[in-house]
């Protein structure tokens, strides 16, 4: 697997293979890797001659008081399991290679619309610096497809919808939430979670399946869900951030006739924030 530094490298051997025809897929990470990136890798393998990956913490995207500083880094054992995937080049830029005019001095993308709930309201600039990274990202590798997970399902949305209405010619591709057996949905965040807090933290997916079944059985008072899953978390000991049943497309509040929704919720165990979501077509 080759490891690039810079963007110059990178830049070289991307144009090489694209002259050869080759199509790239790329993986974007912040690292400490987990099976949920594996499974974006193997997405990207079964759908490019060229899988590169890309690690890097993009403190643009993290607000006063988050996790910045302390973000996991397993760089080493990160480069195994890509290669291990068969994934076959990295990059690891600096923060001064991404942002050589410096993060206060960036031109930055916004997708207003679909950041302005959810974790947009809780992480105020986060979407901002997702977007702008990704599009560096975009333009600097120039890939055929790039791969994301459903997990981050706000995120995703707001990536494909950053791509459409920037014209930007790469296909963005959503893969399926890897779980833990518990349910607890795959995150490198997971690892700030201690033994006893792991079983606590998969009834988040429990209250978001509890909901969906609700839905399902006619339930349309969203409202009264939301406050049931509410007390439902904070009884197994979480704090709710939010939770909030959307129009699948919008992120708005859904509505009582939308039959397309998703079910979005983020919760806080200790200093630990977990977010996770269920489609449900009614
Ligand atoms: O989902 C992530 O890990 C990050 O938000 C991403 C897409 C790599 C941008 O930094």
């Amino acid at each position: 697997m080759q490891i690039f530094e810079t963007r110059d490298d990178l830049q070289k051997t991307l144009a090489t293979c694209r002259q050869s025809g080759q199509h790239i897929g790329l993986v974007p990470t912040m690292g400490n890797l987990h099976e949920g990136h594996l499974a974006l890798v193997d997405a990207a393998r079964k759908q490019s001659q060229y899988v590169l990956s890309t690690i890097f913490v993009n403190p643009l995207q993290f607000g006063p008081g988050e996790d910045l500083d302390n973000y996991p880094k397993t760089l080493e054992s990160d480069y195994e399991l890509l290669a291990s995937r068969h994934c076959d080049g990295v990059f690891v830029p600096s923060v001064s290679e991404m942002y050589p005019n410096g993060i206060n001095n960036q031109t930055l993308v916004s997708v207003p619309t679909l950041s302005r709930h959810h974790c947009g309201l809780s992480r105020p600039g986060h979407f901002e610096g997702v977007c702008t990274i990704v599009s560096k990202l975009f333009n600097l590798t120039m890939p055929d497809m790039a791969f994301f997970g459903e997990k981050d399902y706000q995120q995703l949305q707001i990536i494909k919808k950053m791509t459409t209405d920037l014209c930007i010619p790469v296909k963005v591709v959503g893969v399926p939430t890897q779980r833990t057996e518990s349910g607890l949905a795959m995150s490198s965040r997971n690892n700030y979670l201690e033994d006893r807090q792991v079983s606590i933290a998969a009834n988040l997916q429990r209250s978001l399946k509890m909901t969906m079944e609700k839905l399902k059985q006619g339930e349309t008072n969203f409202s009264a869900l939301e406050l049931d899953a509410g007390e439902f978390l904070t009884t197994a000991g979480l704090k709710v951030d939010y939770f909030n049943i959307s129009h699948a497309v919008t992120l708005e509040p859904a509505g009582a006739r939308d039959s397309n929704l998703v079910i979005l919720a983020a919760v806080f165990l200790g200093k630990t924030r977990l977010i996770d979501n269920i489609r449900v077509q009614l």
